[in-house]
């Protein structure tokens, strides 16, 4: 336990550090289990106070001000040199020693497969030496490595071998260190004002071949933001290390970009199109933090939207450029809702800006990253695309170079556009998504919509105000042609009425492209519906209303055994057979709300949801499309066919997602023959994992055996393994299979990636299994999230969130999950992170 009493912060408790830092210089001498690290950092007295410095788990060696030894103060969290000592300008050089090899967080300066490797967002520098730990304080970086390894780097530009200079004022969290047996794969890239850069993807010896995807993601996404932004690169080098064992996805590190090897390393054999398109995506989304991020970066860690809900925006746009804009908006959605929708129901729910938190870890949230991008599509729908881009060229000339807040972002906007935003900060502050309840009437000639607009209450937030809602909308005819093109209506008043002159009674298409994170609650007939899903020229809209007949159809058959409606399942295989359609819309069309979106369905029409029933309903559901699409299955799935070498682009990727759809249906009719001919014949990873989980769903006792004989050596696609095992387990076995596969050879469960496969391949991937009536995956997860507490309370935290919908449940399950919450509660030494997030999961 890091503090005897975890402390809660405050956003109202702001204040600058009484003393600015100039100028740091690093010196690292490392060894696995003493490294060295000397510090000299130039400081300068702004107020008469003691110079308080963060620093954790250190062994201080030596420390002078000035070439003097002065008296300070040491506690398990910080330095303390009394402002008796200090004034004016002074240089403070302290020596510490770490232990890279038994720090098992992932945190500060750790090892990864006998390689360095560094982690300090939010709060990992401390962990290194001591240093104002906060994102306001920025300086200049110089840092030097003696290590015996191949390679060293850090942040900025090389200096000398093992030297490195970063001239860029930033904070510590942005600092990083690699040292290792590294092989680069080394590109070029020319920036728009003719700088030329360097580009490295450093990897272990033996995934070199791995690495091309990702440097053409870089470049793509280094070209796209100086096209889009006009944001070129700053440095002569841009370096991507991929590294095993990481809590998160990648990190955003100056010019030293660090990944999870999991968003890094493609091969056609072993990579899947979602895995080519999250390395694109993720790319992206590190690089695009040059600017929003590093060069501009967040005031203190409540602003931490600023940073990532702008920096998430960007990489959507970004990946809707280089693929199909209406799929990767419908994907962006369908996140939305399975992450942060549930989030914001439950007892997790925070505003995109928190007001308090006791540790940040926790706050790297679907509200603050995904809701944080709404927020920025909002404002854009708002001011328009014109006036958006002149309030971010505005942005960048005046804060570059700062560490900036929400307020700050507004006022940007306020003053290139002279519009008033201060009802709109209100999506910054308030927690949980509004519902848009809908009624309309036709009268003599008039259409009326009726719109209504009212928020939840939430931990500490009991009465909500009217957000500013931009409604994206279009009217339809009963005979399907638009009566009203595409018109964005603002919504600030709890309640609005809108009126149109017309012929006959409309069919309202709103939301459009999902203009708003919010929940639509309208009376809409299925055939109504079914207009829409032949008909709306909004192609998100077209996909809802399908989304919306699938849930009826399921909660039909859940609630009163009802098979599913013939107009529905005819509209579905018009829509799969409409070759004019984008292949992967269609998969989308196909795609069946998960069970835990069915089950947050059920909790929002005031029936406790049974798991075992929602899963069983939702196979029968899929056996009767397959039943209605029946001959055609079999021609649908030749014409699927990507002959010719592997392509992840969007056009083959497309392809192969319907192909996995149609391969799911083809199961269910014929126990997997035409899935075991698609598993031989394939030559990629994305054929090969479909037809894989199809077997696996249908009882093929021998395939299991078979993938991991030939995977065996290789980390990443056993990660796979793990989870197809788990997530495709009968739910009466899953907990049995989840344990066996606990008692793997290969199940290191330090290694995050590994620990999610199992744990988060029962828990999110397999939900019935989970929530077993007898509560063991309850309290497999517990034991699970307490064994790895002891070492890596970030990914357990997280982890820990399985649990946030505890509430939607019957009695039973509650008082099954509560005891397991209790008992992960009372456990001596539990983290900070986790005692936090399960404290907020009780206390609601
Ligand atoms: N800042 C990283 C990103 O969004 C995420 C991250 C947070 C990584 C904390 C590691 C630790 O790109
Ligand atoms: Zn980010």
């Amino acid at each position: 336990m890091r503090d005897a009493a975890p402390q809660t912060i405050y956003l109202k408790d702001y204040t600058p550090t009484p003393y600015d830092v100039a100028h740091v210089a690093l010196d690292f001498t490392l060894h696995p289990t003493a490294t060295r690290v000397q510090s000299r950092i130039a400081f300068t007295r702004v107020r008469a106070e003691d110079l308080v410095l963060n620093g954790e788990d250190l062994i201080l060696k030596s420390l002078r001000v000035d070439g003097a030894e002065v008296s300070h103060e040491v506690s398990e969290t910080h330095l303390t040199i009394p402002a008796a000592h200090l004034s004016g300008a002074f240089t403070l050089e302290v020596e510490v020693e770490i232990s890279p090899q038994t720090n098992t967080a992932l945190e500060g300066l750790y090892m990864s497969g006998g390689m360095y490797c560094t982690q300090c967002e939010a709060e990992g520098f401390r962990k290194i030496t001591y240093m104002y730990d906060r994102p306001d304080v920025m300086a200049p970086y110089e840092v030097t490595i003696n290590a015996d390894t191949p390679v060293q780097l850090s942040n900025g530009n090389p200096t000398a071998p093992g030297c490195w200079t970063d001239p860029h004022p930033k904070p510590t969290y942005l600092f990083a260190l690699v040292a290792g047996d590294l092989v680069a794969t080394t590109d070029h890239f020319t920036t728009m004002e003719g700088r030329e850069v360097t580009l490295n993807v450093y990897v272990r010896p033996g995934d070199e071949g791995k690495t091309d995807y990702a440097m053409d993601a870089l470049k793509r996404s280094m070209k796209w933001d100086e096209d889009v932004y006009g944001r070129p690169y700053d440095l002569d080098v841009f370096n991507i290390v991929a590294v095993d064992d990481f809590n998160m996805g990648a990190m955003e590190n100056k010019g030293l970009n660090i990944f999870n090897s999991k968003y890094v390393l493609a091969s056609p054999e072993t990579a899947t199109d979602t895995d080519y398109a999250m390395i694109e995506g993720i790319v992206a989304h590190e690089y695009f933090h040059n600017w929003t991020g590093n060069r501009i970066t967040c005031r203190d860690w409540f602003q931490l939207c600023l940073k990532e809900g702008l920096t998430v925006y960007r990489d959507q746009q970004f990946s809707a450029d280089m693929r199909s804009a209406p799929v990767q908006r419908i994907k962006d959605v369908l996140q939305l809702r399975a992450r942060q929708f549930r989030e914001d129901a439950g007892p997790l729910a925070h505003p995109v800006r928190p007001e308090a938190f006791v540790e940040i870890n926790n706050f790297y949230t679907a509200t603050v990253y995904e809701k944080g991008a709404e927020v920025i599509g909002m404002l854009r729908t708002l001011v328009g695309p014109a006036a958006y881009d002149a309030a971010l060229t505005l942005y960048f000339d005046r804060h570059d170079g700062q560490a900036c807040t929400i307020e700050d972002w507004i006022q940007v906007f306020e003053d290139s556009t002279g519009r008033d935003l201060s009802q709109f900060k209100r999506w910054y502050a308030q927690a949980g998504t509004p519902h848009l309840t809908v009624t309309d009437d036709f009268k003599n000639g008039e259409y009326t919509l009726h719109l209504k607009q009212k928020t939840k209450p939430s931990a500490g937030q009991p009465d909500k105000a009217p957000q500013v809602i931009p409604i994206a909308m279009g009217l339809i005819g009963a005979d399907g042609t638009e009566v009203l093109p595409t018109q964005v209506v603002e919504m600030s008043e709890a309640e609005l009425t809108l009126r149109f002159e017309l012929d006959a009674k409309p069919i309202p298409s709103l939301l459009r492209g999902f203009s708003a994170p919010v929940i639509l609650e309208t009376e809409q007939s299925e055939a109504d519906r079914l207009v829409l899903l032949a008909h709306d020229t909004d192609p998100f809209n077209r996909w809802e209303a399908s989304t919306l007949l699938a849930k009826s159809n399921l909660m039909a058959n859940l609630t009163a055994g009802s098979a599913p409606a013939t107009a529905w399942l005819d509209a579905l295989t018009k829509v799969i057979t409409d070759d004019t359609l984008d292949p992967a819309f269609r998969a989308l069309v196909l795609a069946l709300p998960s069970e835990d979106n069915l089950a947050n369905a059920c909790d929002a029409a005031g029936i406790v949801p049974d798991p075992t029933a929602i899963h069983t309903a939702r196979k029968a559901v899929h056996l009767a499309i397959a039943q209605h699409m029946g001959e055609a299955l079999p021609a649908l799935i030749a014409a699927t066919e990507t002959p010719g070498p592997y392509s992840p682009a969007a056009n083959d990727a497309a392809k192969r997602s319907l192909r996995a759809q149609l391969l799911r249906l083809q199961t269910r009719l014929d126990g997997g023959t035409m899935a075991r001919t698609a598993y031989d014949a394939a030559t990629n990873m994305t054929d090969q994992l479909a037809a894989f989980g199809c077997l696996l769903s249908a009882g093929d006792t021998k395939v299991a055996a078979a993938f991991e004989a030939q995977w065996r050596t290789d980390r990443l696609v056993m990660d796979k393994w793990f989870a197809m095992s788990v997530a495709e387990a009968d739910p009466d076995d899953t907990v049995a299979v989840a344990t066996a596969l606990t008692q793997h050879a290969d199940f290191d469960w330090k290694n995050p990636n590994r620990f999610r496969s199992v744990i988060a391949g029962m828990t999110a991937m397999n939900p019935a299994g989970f929530h077993h009536p007898s509560g063991a995956g309850y309290r497999f997860l517990a034991d699970w999230l307490l064994k790895l507490d002891a070492l890596n309370p970030q990914t357990t935290a997280r982890m820990s969130t399985a649990f946030e919908t505890w509430r939607r449940y019957d009695v039973d399950r509650q008082a099954l999950i509560q005891e397991q919450l209790a008992r992960i509660a009372a456990h001596p030494g539990l983290s900070r992170d986790t005692a936090e997030m399960v404290g907020r999961m009780r206390d609601a």
